[in-house]
C-alpha cells in the first residue's frame, strides 16, 4: 500500500496569483482535498479528478479526522485553509487529533506544514506598509478563548505600541467584541489613530476602509474582514498606511546626517547599554521632578531609573544618588528604620496616592506580611511581592527606601519626615550609614 501523507496547505489570501509555488503543487499532488466549502471555491481549478470533501465552518475537528483516516488508507491528503494553515488555521488541531490517536512523526504517515501569506500580511500590502514596525495579531473571536484572555491582550498590545491586526473582528452574533476591544486600545491610543479594515482582500469582493480608532467599530465590519490598528506613529498620507521603521530616531530626515550624538550601524543613544546615561541627562536638566515623573516620561518602571542614577553617578558628591540594597538585606534595613524617626510611607497605584505618616513602632511582621498599623490606618505589604529595595538621596530634599516589584514598579517608599524644616542630624546619620551597610557594592 501506497505510504499515507497529510499535506497541511496555507494558500493564501484567496488570488491564485498569491499561493506559493509549493501550496500549488501539493494540491495537485493530494488523492483527496478537504476543506471548508469556502476554501474549497477559491482552489476549485486544481481540483480535477480528485476526492473533494467540503465540511462547514464548525466541522474543524472532522476535517482533521477524516484527513487521517484518509492518510491511513494510504491516500496523499490536503487539508487546506486560506492565509497561513498554522495561524488561526487547521494545522494545530490536526497535530492535537494525530497525537491524541497515538501518531508519531516517525511512523508512517508523513505531515508536511505548507505555508501561505497570513491575512495580516496580505491586507497590510492592500492599504501600504503598516506592519513596518514590531506588530501582533488577536483574534476576537471568544468562541475558544474566554473573553478575559483576549481583553487581557488587547491591553498588553496597547501598552506595547504594537501595531494590532484584528482576526475575527465581528460575526453575525459577536457584534460587541469589536466595540470593546476599541475601547480597550482607546486607553492607550489616540483617538485620530489611522485604522485600515480591509475586507475580502485579494478575493473578488475585495474592499478596503481607511478610518481611525475613534471611528472603526461605527464601520461596516464582517468575519471577512481584517482590521489593521497604527501605533502611536502610523500616519496616514495620499492614503496609505504607513508605520515608519525609526529612521526619524536616529537621522534629520530619511537622507541626511545622524543626528548628534547617533551613528549609523550603531544602537541607538536610547538603544539598551547607554539609555540610562540619557536618564541622568534628562535628570540633570529637570532637577524638579521627582522619580515618579520621570518614570512617567521614559515610560519605564522606577527600578529603571533608580539602576540608571545607582549605575550611572559619577560621584559621591551628585545630587542624586541611589543605591541597590543587597537581596536579603532588606528585612535588615527594615528593622533598621526604626532608627530614622518619623517616616512617611508613600504608595501610589494608578493615580491615587496615600501618604501616611508613621514611626516605626509602628512595625510588625507576621508571616510573609508586613503589617504597619496605628490608630489612623493599617497598612499590610506582603514582603514576597518586594523584589529590590534602594536607597535614595536628593541632596537636603529627600532621603528614603523605595521597594519595588518583580517588575520594577514601586510597592512603596519609606522617606525620612523633616521636623521644623530640617532633618534631625542623627537620624540623617543613621539613614547613610545604614545605606553604607546593606548597600550592594556593584550597584546593580
Ligand atoms: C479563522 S481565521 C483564518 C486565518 C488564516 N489562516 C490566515 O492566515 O489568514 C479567519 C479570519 O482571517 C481573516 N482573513 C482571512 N482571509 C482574509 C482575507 N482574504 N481578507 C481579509 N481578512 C481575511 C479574517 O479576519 C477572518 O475572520
Amino acid at each position: 500500500m501506497k505510504q499515507g501523507k497529510i499535506l497541511l496547505v496555507g494558500f493564501g489570501p484567496g488570488a491564485v496569483e498569491h499561493m506559493t509555488y509549493r501550496a500549488r503543487a501539493a494540491i495537485e499532488e493530494a488523492d483527496v482535498v478537504i476543506g471548508y466549502s469556502t476554501y474549497i471555491k477559491l482552489v476549485k481549478e486544481l481540483l480535477d479528478g480528485k476526492e473533494v470533501v467540503r465540511k462547514g465552518m464548525t466541522e474543524e475537528i472532522d476535517r482533521c479526522i477524516e484527513a487521517y483516516e484518509h492518510a491511513q488508507k494510504g491516500k496523499i491528503v490536503a487539508l487546506i485553509s486560506s492565509g497561513d494553515i498554522g495561524v488561526y488555521g487547521m494545522a494545530g488541531p490536526t497535530f492535537e487529533v494525530l497525537l491524541q490517536a497515538g501518531w508519531t512523526p516517525d511512523q508512517g504517515i508523513e505531515v508536511e506544514v505548507i505555508p501561505g501569506a497570513t491575512a495580516l500580511n496580505a491586507c497590510a500590502a492592500l492599504v501600504g506598509a503598516p506592519l513596518t514596525h514590531d506588530f501582533c495579531s488577536i483574534s476576537l473571536s471568544d468562541l475558544l478563548t474566554p473573553w478575559p484572555t483576549i481583553a487581557r491582550r488587547l491591553e498588553a498590545a496597547g501598552k506595547g505600541d504594537f501595531v494590532v491586526a484584528l482576526y475575527n473582528p465581528k460575526s453575525g452574533r459577536r457584534t460587541q467584541q469589536i466595540v470593546e476591544a476599541q475601547r480597550i486600545l482607546l486607553l492607550r491610543r489616540k483617538p485620530e489613530t489611522p485604522v485600515a479594515i480591509v475586507k475580502s482582500g485579494y478575493r473578488r469582493r475585495q474592499a478596503i476602509q481607511m478610518t481611525t480608532l475613534a471611528e472603526m467599530a461605527d464601520c461596516e465590519i464582517g468575519m471577512l474582514c481584517t482590521v489593521l490598528i497604527g501605533n502611536s506613529s502610523t500616519f496616514i498620507k495620499q492614503g496609505l498606511m504607513i508605520t515608519p521603521r525609526g529612521y526619524a530616531n536616529k537621522y534629520a530626515d530619511l537622507t541626511g546626517e545622524a543626528k548628534e550624538g547617533e551613528e549609523a550601524g550603531r544602537s541607538l543613544t536610547m538603544g539598551l547599554i547607554s539609555w540610562h546615561a540619557c536618564v541622568l541627562n534628562y535628570l540633570q536638566a529637570n532637577p524638579a521632578l521627582n522619580l515618579h515623573k520621570v518614570a512617567l516620561y521614559f515610560d519605564a518602571p522606577i527600578s529603571e531609573i533608580l539602576k540608571a542614577i545607582a549605575t550611572e553617578q559619577t560621584s559621591e558628591a551628585a545630587e542624586k544618588q541611589a543605591w541597590q540594597i543587597e537581596p536579603g538585606q532588606i528585612d535588615a534595613v527594615l528593622t533598621a528604620s526604626s532608627g530614622w524617626g518619623k517616616l512617611r510611607a508613600v504608595i501610589r497605584n494608578e493615580g491615587t496616592i496615600a501618604e501616611l505618616l508613621l514611626d516605626t513602632t509602628s512595625f510588625s511582621s507576621k508571616g510573609d506580611w508586613l503589617n504597619i498599623t496605628n490608630d489612623h490606618f493599617h497598612l499590610h505589604i506582603n514582603k514576597q511581592n518586594i523584589a529590590n529595595a534602594w536607597f535614595y538621596s536628593y541632596g537636603e530634599k529627600q532621603q528614603g527606601v523605595y521597594f519595588t516589584n518583580a517588575n520594577g514598579e514601586l510597592l512603596f517608599s519609606l522617606l525620612l519626615v523633616k521636623s521644623e524644616g530640617d532633618y534631625e542630624e542623627a537620624k540623617l546619620n543613621q539613614f547613610y550609614k545604614d545605606s553604607k551597610q546593606y548597600r550592594k557594592i556593584d550597584n546593580i
